[in-house]
């Protein structure tokens, strides 16, 4: 057995424990107390090098980080029982969970609340590294930091360029040089000549989440996904050019904004707010520096955190509407924040993503703006690492045919976790013998954990259907 499994049941012997003893006695008495200690040292234990660790419930089976517990039912039984009866499917354990938190949700799953009920106590006690997450994903551990290697065909050159392109504005502004709007231009025409030949190759790149250079992977990821929503929703090439350009400065006003308050790691002070808030105002005013004309792209840096209900910053004017391409760019800035680590919360995936902002469709975006952009993306977007029904793990490549459910799919692991140069294949694939489709996805994945690079598969991958 490996340690890990060893852990996971220390974890789960710990926690049956902790019930049992928060159950007899008030939390502050000594064998309470021991309990929630040795609780806190488990999930230490089984968290080892990770950011993060996700339990949950998968056909009947408890699975963490995707991997699923099959030895000693008997062992998860209660807390299995305690999570169907809560239609709670997962919860991700953040590093930093404290001995606190842990108290609270051994006291709160002990009560057999319901998945809402936990949210919201989850929120009154300030509980923030335990996240409840849906299962068809797994929610793993943040994605660290995937290397662009330079001198990509295709779609990788594109990304790559214009990662180069941006990260020189930024550093220009920060030198007190003004920018070459040219050198922006150039990078936009190249991508949107990317996004017309086939959206999905660059979409899948979006996926390259970086901690340090995050600004400057957002911006480039927000581009691609604002250009390509455009595109979907039908915009022509001049009107993509000019949103684009927006889109990928839409964050320079925030080469003011000191890295402690980006990086702050807790509720900002009012002051602290302030000086975020003026990034858009501040980015138009490089943009008009730059001799960047278009009003397009003007409108857009300045109404990327404005809601569809006229609600964020700037303050609009009594009768102002934010301008509909603002709303792409709202829409494409959140989704990429969202799927993104961040120093207080763990990213969420695709999925997760989307189900939050489908809550806030009508208040924050627009309705049909947000539609068209969860069509455009699918269930499992290019990129999404997933594990199949075979045993075997792969990453989406593009979309298949009619199901949404059944992407093409680039085998990277074998059934026991083996990098492989796999094939790859159709999920509509239907298996006459066995009468059922010959891969299914189980679960969507952290590439991370699973040490895929997404970028390098997909890459990969263009260049085997272009040759
Ligand atoms: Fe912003
Ligand atoms: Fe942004």
């Amino acid at each position: 057995m490996s340690s890990e499994f060893r852990d996971a049941e220390q974890f789960l012997l710990s926690l049956n424990a902790a019930w049992k003893n928060l159950g007899l006695y008030s939390p502050t008495h000594p064998a309470a107390a021991t309990a929630l200690q040795n609780l806190r040292s488990a999930f230490e234990k089984l968290l080892g090098a990770r950011e993060q660790i996700t339990l949950g419930l998968l056909h009947d089976t408890l699975v963490i980080d995707g991997v699923p517990l099959t030895t000693k039912p008997e062992l998860y039984q209660n807390f299995m029982t305690r999570l169907e009866k809560g239609e709670i499917q997962g919860l991700t354990l953040l590093k930093g969970c404290t001995l606190e938190e842990l108290r609270h949700l051994v006291e709160l799953l002990g009560r057999n609340v319901k998945r809402d009920e936990l949210e919201q106590e989850f929120q009154r006690r300030g509980v923030s590294h335990i996240l409840i997450v849906q299962l068809s994903q797994d929610g793993a551990g943040p994605p660290r930091q995937v290397e662009v290697v330079e001198e990509r065909v295709g779609a990788g050159a594109i990304y790559s360029r214009a990662l180069q392109t941006i990260r020189k504005v930024f550093q220009e502004v920060r030198f007190g040089k003004v920018p070459s709007v040219g050198d922006v231009q150039r990078t936009v025409e190249d991508m949107v000549g990317g996004i017309l030949k086939g959206k999905h190759s660059l979409m899948a790149l979006t996926m390259i989440k970086s901690y340090d250079e995050y600004l400057f992977n957002h911006s480039v990821n927000v581009g691609i996904l604002t250009m390509a929503l455009g595109e979907t929703m039908g915009l022509d090439v001049a009107a993509l050019k000019e949103l684009g350009l927006g889109a990928l400065l839409h964050d320079l006003g925030k080469i003011n904004i000191p890295e402690t308050i980006i990086r702050a790691p807790r509720k900002l002070t009012d002051e602290e707010w302030a000086i975020i808030k003026r990034h858009p105002v501040d980015g138009v005013k490089i943009l008009e520096q730059m001799g960047v004309q278009s009003e397009i792209a003007l409108r857009v840096t300045k109404e990327h955190h404005i809601d569809f209900d006229g609600r964020g910053y700037p303050s609009l004017g009594p009768d102002e509407q934010p301008h509909p391409y603002s709303m792409i760019v709202h829409v494409a800035d959140t989704y990429d924040a969202m799927t993104t680590v961040r120093v207080y919360s763990g990213p969420a995936d695709p999925n997760q993503a989307i189900s939050r902002m489908k809550k806030l469709a009508g208040t924050a975006f627009n309705p049909l703006t947000l539609d068209s952009f969860v069509d455009m993306l699918g269930i499992y977007p290019p990129g999404t690492a997933v594990r199949l029904t075979t045993g075997e793990i792969g990453v989406v490549t593009r979309p298949g045919g009619e199901d949404a459910a059944r992407p093409w799919v680039r085998i990277v692991q074998d059934r026991e976790g083996k990098a492989v140069e796999g094939e790859e294949v159709n999920l509509m694939e239907w298996d006459p013998q066995a009468e059922d489709y010959t891969w299914t996805i189980v679960i969507a994945l952290d590439p991370a954990i699973r040490r895929i690079d997404v970028a390098k598969v997909l890459q990969a991958n263009e260049a085997k259907l272009a040759g």
